[in-house]
């Protein structure tokens, strides 16, 4: 490639769907990039696609190709940006970049969906080699192309110079509404609202808070599937139909990204027999992991999250599609439940009140889980700023983030959503509607694990009194593991003799 040699403002490696549609953001944005992917056409692609769309008369992307021409591209200290898929073709990169020359202030920013433990442990082995910075990207393509919402973490050193550049191509909100500020054409800039890009902490942390925005999407995701498979399923509507009620759902409370994709697809007709593809889309979900390692993480950290596990445990059973082709015909079910018109439309309405109760269980135990991984890592997360950076942008954009915003400004501290006022409230008044839902799906015999774990933990939450007590008896009984009495001081351990024929209660000390 034979191009004038003009110093760029930033690199950039990897110009898959998502890493060319942020290098033409950053274009917009007035930032010129010199651009490396280890597949030529795609090099020519982005190059391409910005001739297309610059107004500018200069060209803002300069294709290069080799690691060595990127870094002579660029303006020092070299900022060069990853977007390759996690794992080890970072560090493949990262070595490539050390063969290249790069400097020990320059900085890489890892934007993938990297876990959180490799970031922190490449953070320390690239220490003497350059500054590893992570910021996790959420928005798929249309997000990185006009606004993505920004996880960024590590050196602060390095946030002062990546923050312009990041809050320029972040998606916007309005302060007061929390609405986002559209952005949907090529050369469009927003510079007023709130930037959803905000300093997560340090190296891990950006790419942890990112994980758990995986693990509520999972969940989040789940919900909707489960209300359409109730619908379809339990209450007979065509998709056609269930896409009539999610759109109105998505003009309220319900009112969310995913909401509003999820109505797109079920109103899509398939191209070549014309008729409603979602019908026609095989049922064994995917995934990528992070929804895995969110709930993994909870296990781990000790955080109950049961719906976003149940949403990934939704996916793995969705996979065993044969299996369930042979069960189907072995394992018997209700009997057919038929309701009026009059029913149909009160159950409706008491489905749309049990995704919103289940909802924010899923969101109160992403936020849980954060911050009791905080606690752990020493991370000092400001929830209020994670609420509001993911208001747009990112997949789980939803209005609902204001609120929640709005519970961490009201108290920095919060243990659990659940015990924010407003959100009590809200589940208060819903929970009884929540219960009919989920005893109707399960009357249906319509699978609704996430919507009623949720509902279990709720239940959880508000129990003075769980059964864990004889769950200690029978530890004491077969592990003389010990128990604690609601009767004596906090603290004393005791053991009963199980074995003795005297059965005596001993203090162990
Ligand atoms: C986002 C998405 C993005 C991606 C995930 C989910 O925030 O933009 O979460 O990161 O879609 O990888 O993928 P799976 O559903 O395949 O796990």
């Amino acid at each position: 490639m034979t191009q004038d040699k003009v110093l760029c403002d930033i690199g950039f490696i990897g110009l898959g769907v998502m890493g060319k549609n942020l290098v033409l953001n950053l274009a917009d944005n007035g930032f010129n990039i010199a651009a490396f992917d280890l597949c030529d056409e795609k090099i020519q692609e982005a190059m391409e696609q910005d001739k297309q769309e610059n107004t500018t008369g200069s060209p803002r992307v300069y294709g290069c190709s080799s690691y060595t021409e990127l870094i002579s591209q660029l303006k020092a200290p070299h900022l060069i940006v990853l977007s390759v898929p996690a794992g080890a073709p970072v560090d493949q990169v990262c070595e490539n970049l050390i063969g290249a020359g790069i400097q020990p202030d320059d900085i890489i920013i890892d934007t993938g969906n990297s876990l959180w433990t490799d970031t922190v442990a490449r953070e320390k082995k690239y220490k003497s080699n350059f500054l590893l910075f992570s910021s996790a990207v959420s928005g798929g393509e249309v997000g990185a192309r006009f606004g993505p919402s920004l996880m960024p973490s590590g050196s602060p050193y390095a946030w002062t110079r990546v923050k312009p550049i990041w809050e320029a191509i972040a998606a916007k909100v309005d302060a007061e509404t929390g609405k986002p500020i559209e952005r949907s054409k090529p050369g469009q800039v927003i510079t007023e609202g709130e930037p959803c890009a905000a300093y997560i902490g340090p190296a891990g942390a950006g790419h942890y808070v990112k994980m758990v925005h995986n693990g509520i999407e999972y969940a989040d995701m789940q919900i909707i599937c489960e209300a359409y498979h109730i619908l379809n399923a339990g209450l007979g509507l065509s998709a056609d139909e269930i896409a009539d009620i999610f759109a109105q759902w998505n003009n309220g409370l319900l009112d969310s990204y995913l909401m509003e994709i999820s109505v797109e697809v079920l109103r899509h007709k398939s191209c070549d027999t014309g008729t409603t593809l979602v019908d026609l889309i095989l049922d064994k979900a995917g995934q990528k992991g992070t929804g895995l390692w969110t709930a993994m993480s909870s296990l781990e950290v000790g955080c109950p999250a049961p719906t976003i596990a149940q949403a990934v445990y939704a996916r793995s059973i969705s996979s065993f599609k044969q299996l369930r082709t042979q069960a189907c015909t072995m394992l018997k079910g209700p009997e057919s439940v038929t309701l009026s018109n009059q029913e149909k439309i009160d159950y409706i309405a008491q489905l749309h009140d049990a995704i919103y109760c289940a909802k924010m269980c899923a969101y109160a135990q992403g936020f849980q889980l954060m911050k009791l991984a905080a606690k752990e890592h020493g991370w000092a997360l400001d929830f209020a700023n994670i609420a509001k950076i993911w208001r747009a942008g990112c997949i789980i954009r939803a209005t609902f983030l204001q609120s929640i915003a709005h519970a961490y400004e009201r108290n920095e501290d919060l243990d659990n959503l659940l015990l924010d006022n407003f959100f009590a409230k809200q589940l208060s008044e819903r929970q009884f509607n929540w219960r009919k839902a989920v005893c109707g799906a399960t009357m249906f015999g319509i699978p609704n694990g996430a919507l009623s774990s949720a509902l279990s933990y709720y239940d959880s939450m508000r129990s003075e009194t769980l059964p864990a007590n004889l769950l200690q008896g029978q530890r004491d009984f077969f592990g003389a593991h010990t128990f604690e009495r609601v009767d004596k001081a906090d603290g004393k351990k005791y053991h009963v003799q199980w074995s003795t024929p005297e059965r005596k209660t001993v203090i162990i000390e």
